[in-house]
């Protein structure tokens, strides 16, 4: 196994994070002694490290925003990497999952899980300034919700890492063409890459960006 970011660890085509509770799942992967597989086709970012991610700013001690924090199953993996020096604060509006989000939370003390409307930064402005914003809501408003929530927490120098869907922005047009354009609208960012993650996610982009 090998270390390709920092807590980030590759076995063929295989991606392991270190579990931060040893012998427990979140959502059936695999255990290796202490490691934990980051399954590419429930994750996109896993899925935008094997597709060629050059810059990975989730990285030990990074403080996140995390925007459609699910059931917590790329959240886990966040919290593996960032460590006890780092926090996540997961924000998500659907109170279904939002419980088992808080299940996964109640054995990682650097999971903040908020139940928010993304929408809404100002409904949890007490969030910290962060390293990170990473957002992955699906919405045909992301890449406005981002900028928003980019605005109210990001720090100068920091990153936006959005998961963006080319059908829930407009099913009409060509993938390639609906990545370029919502690109385009971060225009007080440097674009640093748009990693296509269709091979395991179907019409998905990560876009990655910098506040400069
Ligand atoms: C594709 S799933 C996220 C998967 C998750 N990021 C992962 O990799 O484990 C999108 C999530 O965003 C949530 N969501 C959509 N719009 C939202 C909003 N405006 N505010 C908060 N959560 C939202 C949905 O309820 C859903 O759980």
């Amino acid at each position: 196994m090998k270390e390709i970011f920092p807590g980030i660890f590759r076995k063929g085509n295989e991606l392991y994070t270190v579990n931060a509770v040893p012998g427990k799942r979140v959502y059936g992967e695999k255990l290796t002694d202490n490691y934990r597989e980051w399954i590419p086709d429930r994750s996109k970012l896993a899925s935008a490290i094997l597709c060629g991610l050059k810059e990975m700013p989730v990285k030990p001690g990074a403080k996140i925003v995390y925007l459609g924090a699910s059931t917590g199953t790329t959240v886990s993996h966040v919290s593996d990497i960032i460590g006890l020096d780092g926090i996540v604060y997961a924000v998500e509006f659907a109170e279904r999952v939002m419980r088992k989000l808080m299940d996964v939370a109640k054995d990682r003390k650097n999971i903040v899980p908020i139940l928010a409307d993304a929408r809404k930064p100002e409904d949890y402005s007490w969030v910290e300034e962060c390293d990170v914003v990473y957002v992955d809501v699906a919405d045909p408003q992301e890449t406005e919700l981002s900028l928003r929530n980019a605005e109210a927490f990001l720090k100068k120098g920091g990153y936006m890492l959005i998961a963006v869907k080319s059908q829930s922005i407009d099913v009409t047009k060509d993938p390639k063409l609906v990545f370029k354009e919502e690109s385009e609208k971060l225009k007080d960012y440097k674009i640093l890459q748009i990693v296509d993650i269709d091979k395991y996610q179907k019409d998905h982009a990560l876009v990655v960006a910098v506040n400069q």
